[in-house]
């Protein structure tokens, strides 16, 4: 039997996943499951990057955002759901790796300096840790030794970087890490349903996979649209629409019948966002059914967690014997 490679990727639990999840990375997730090995990290220790502060939100995360996977079909007999934090060999692959990286690495990382920005962290009181997270996410990506990373676009610096830190480690000491690869999806990125860049809870303008089809119709409907359309026989400018984008994502099959009567002015935004919300429910429902399963049984996501993260520490067991073997930190052996 051919061996399958395997893929690693996962999320920070800070709150509930939404649509642009799906459409960005979980839908790819679900299919990529059954031709590779997968592993999904929940990445608890990189959500107290910036969330140290208030630790104890990280449980309820940690369990939601499982939940939310095995809504989307991600299947526990396929994908191995672990994590971050109980993998201690990824705390000490990270302390190893950040030997290799210069700061000026860390600095000039786009994704960093985006993200500083975001959370009004200055050069000067920017932790460690928030700094550093890039080398634990080379660690999450090569203690289970994995080919391949789906990732979106501004997850690429992490890669490039783990892809420094594999081929230094492997010429220093000894070629025993796989150089890891992205797998950057093509889907251009979801705004907010209120034009805003970013999908954000506090900003009301997104939808969630937990949502119920009331909220989903509540979101919809308070969409901002093409602005230049004050009637709805006015001709549209789809491309400025933020629900056609979304119509793009949800209503493959419609979207160009819809681009072709909005540009003449012969649908309305009401009738349009009516079909959205259809759409989006549909395809919410079977996620909604897999939900309530798992819901009503607290103990089975716990076992696929505590199952996910056995399997996850037997890998890490193995790359840290060879790790430690390349950097003759063996001893007693
Ligand atoms: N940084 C990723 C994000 O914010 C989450 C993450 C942590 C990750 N470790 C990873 C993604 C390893 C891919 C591989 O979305």
């Amino acid at each position: 039997m051919m061996v399958k490679k395997r893929i690693l990727t996962g999320d920070r639990p800070t709150g509930p996943l939404h649509l642009g999840h799906y459409v960005g990375s979980l839908v790819n997730r679900v299919k990529l499951q059954h031709e590779y090995d997968e592993f999904i990290i929940i990445a608890d220790v990189q959500a107290l990057t910036t969330n140290f502060d208030h630790p104890e939100k990280l449980s309820e995360d940690v369990y939601n955002v499982c939940l939310d996977y095995l809504a989307c079909g991600i299947d526990p007999n396929l994908t191995t759901i672990f994590i971050q934090s109980h993998i201690p060999e990824i705390a000490e692959l990270t302390i190893y790796y950040s030997m290799l990286v210069p700061i000026s690495l860390l600095r000039y990382n786009p994704t960093i300096k985006t993200e500083a920005k975001q959370y009004g962290y200055d050069a000067k009181g920017m932790t460690y840790g928030f700094l550093g997270y890039p080398v634990s996410q080379a660690a999450d990506i090569t203690f289970c030794q994995a080919h391949l990373v789906p990732v979106g676009a501004d997850q690429v610096p992490h890669i490039e970087l783990t892809r420094k830190i594999v081929r230094r480690f492997n010429e220093l000491y000894r070629s025993v890490l796989i150089e890891p690869e992205a797998l950057v999806g093509d889907i251009p990125r979801l705004a907010g349903l209120d034009g805003n860049a970013k999908m954000s809870k506090s900003l009301g303008n997104c939808i969630y996979l937990s949502d119920s089809p009331e909220i989903v119709t509540k979101r919809v409907n308070m969409a901002v649209t093409d602005p230049a359309r004050i009637h709805s026989k006015d001709p549209g400018h789809p491309e400025v629409c933020n629900v056609f984008a979304y119509q793009k994502a949800f209503n493959p099959k419609f979207s160009q019948e819809l681009e072709e009567n909005c540009r003449a002015g012969k649908i309305g935004c009401v009738p349009c966002k009516k079909t959205l919300i259809a759409a989006v429910n549909e395809l919410l429902e079977p996620l909604r059914a897999r939900r309530k399963k798992y819901e009503a049984d607290k103990d089975t996501i716990n076992q696929i967690l505590i199952q996910g993260t056995k399997r996850a520490q037997e890998e890490a067991k193995k790359t840290i014997a060879l790790v430690r073997d390349a950097m003759k930190i063996n001893y007693f052996k």
